[in-house]
């Protein structure tokens, strides 16, 4: 029988050093605000009901958890009184009797579902609290685990701790579950009498201890259990996270030349078989399927690539782009809401935006569509096997029959049948002897002055 499970993701900080206007929880990592890092990571553990605790900033955070599917229930801490406290704003859903309680906080976004389910699984063997620990070498500030054998008996926050407790380098994450049976009633009898004033989530383990039951722990990696305070955390977890996906990406069947070079999204999806080169970057939602290249210097987002199409060097597909199976977009080429048709060639130079252009077709360098008139966007369509001479401007709305064909330099403002050619640009003069002439004048205008 599967447990129920209920995570509360704590995020009523007040992230001051951060020096950000924005709440801290809504910063982002890997484009994903960390808050919902530690969201995924609970629902990755198998929690059933996902909360988020919000202090002050609760309406940006509020908002955020809006979009989220399936959307997430939000309790506010309109004091910030400490991480029991917070934990027990969420007192309602407390009582709905789930089998778990994971506890988790809203900037720790590097917390590993394997480690919240070992966490789950002492509870299912009968602990009343697991506790996720780390060891470091630099424990300052953080509460210290006091062991007793297997046994969990206190967690001494650094600023209650004597010397000798101190020197324990086996700290605590954070992260904790709790029998969800007993949660509330432990909770409730937390106190605040300690150094900050604060009624203190890690009580949970003395009370607990006391009462006679087990109380265990996990040991996690510390980069896991990683908090963001600042700008510079913020960066470190930032290159872990990439550093972790990068790994994935390459065990899953992506080569990725230089990975230090490639940074993704949280939701970039790249099938087996695909080739990055290096230096490039995804922005949100991009799909890239099996035996695409993306070549380097690369920036995409909001795109999709299609089977064995090839992006690059120095493409930029932005928000709409869809490049079908085969397609090549080449170097200095920008796409923005365009699909660009199977086996269709848009090498270099370009900008297509809000077009759409059919399987085949031969997009010359410098074809720029002009879509926009400073007030509204229209849309270019360029038909299957369309041949667009190099340097061409077509001003949208237009549209390009299938198999047409427009000499190099013509600026298009109406449409062109299928399989016509289309000329948009002033009639060549050609003018005998009159170059040498126009030579032998500057050459005595330039003696004359010297
Ligand atoms: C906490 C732990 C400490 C642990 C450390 C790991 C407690 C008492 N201490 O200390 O043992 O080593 O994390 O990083 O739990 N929060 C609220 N409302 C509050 C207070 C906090 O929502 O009233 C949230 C914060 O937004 C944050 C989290 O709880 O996400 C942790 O709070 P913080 O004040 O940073 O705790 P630490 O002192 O770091
Ligand atoms: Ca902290």
């Amino acid at each position: 029988m599967t447990r129920t499970c209920l995570s509360l993701v704590l995020a009523a900080g007040e992230g001051t050093r951060m020096k950000s206007s924005r709440a801290k929880v809504l910063h982002e990592v890997a484009h994903r605000p960390l808050v919902l890092h530690a969201v995924d990571a609970a629902i990755g553990a198998g929690s059933t009901e996902t909360v988020l605790v919000v202090g002050r900033d609760a309406e940006s955070v509020v908002g955020l958890v809006g979009t989220f599917e399936p959307p997430l229930r939000a309790f506010s801490q309109l004091e910030r009184l400490g991480t029991a406290h917070a934990t027990l704003a969420a007192r309602e859903a407390l009582t709905e009797g789930f089998d778990d309680v994971l506890i988790l906080f809203g900037d720790t976004p590097l917390v590993r579902p394997e480690t919240l389910l070992a966490a789950r699984a002492e509870i299912a063997a009968g602990a009343a609290v697991c506790v996720v620990g780390f060891r470091t070498p630099r424990p300052t500030g953080y509460g210290r685990l006091i062991l007793n054998g297997r046994d969990l008996v206190a967690i001494r926050e650094h600023k209650d701790a004597s010397d000798e407790e101190r020197r324990i380098e086996l700290c605590n994450g954070g992260v904790m579950a709790i029998d969800g049976r007993r949660a509330l009633d432990l909770l409730s009898r937390i106190g605040n009498e300690n150094a900050k004033g604060e009624y203190y989530l890690t009580d949970i383990v003395s009370l607990a201890h006391g009462d006679g039951l087990p109380v265990r722990m996990v040991v996690a990696d510390e980069e896991d259990v990683l908090g963001v305070n600042t700008r510079l955390e913020l960066a470190r977890v930032e290159s872990i996270w990439q550093a972790r996906r990068r790994d994935e990406m390459m065990l899953a069947g992506v080569t990725l030349q230089a990975p230090d070079t490639v940074f993704f999204a949280s939701d970039t999806v790249i099938e087996p078989d695909v080739v990055i080169e290096p230096n490039v970057v995804f922005g949100p939602g991009v799909h890239i399927a099996s035996g695409a290249v993306v070549h380097a210097f690369s920036h995409l987002e909001g795109a999709r690539v299609g089977p064995k199409a090839s992006v690059g060097p120095f493409a930029r597909l932005r928000p709409g782009a869809d490049l079908l199976a085969r397609a090549k977009v080449g170097n200095f080429v920008e796409i923005k809401s365009t699909t660009v048709g199977e086996g269709a060639k848009v090498s270099h130079l370009t900008y297509l935006g809000d077009a759409s252009v059919g399987a085949e077709a031969n997009i010359g360098a410098g074809t720029i569509t002009c879509n926009y008139d400073g007030f509204n966007k229209y849309r270019t369509a360029i038909g299957a096997g369309a041949f667009i001479g190099s340097n061409s401007a077509l001003v949208a709305p237009v549209l390009i029959g299938d198999g047409a064909y427009v000499g190099s330099g013509s600026i298009i403002t109406e449409d062109v049948p299928a399989d016509a050619l289309a000329i948009g640009r002033a009639r060549q003069v050609v003018k005998e002897g009159r170059g040498r002439e126009i030579n032998e004048r500057n050459a005595a205008r330039k003696a004359g002055r010297s």
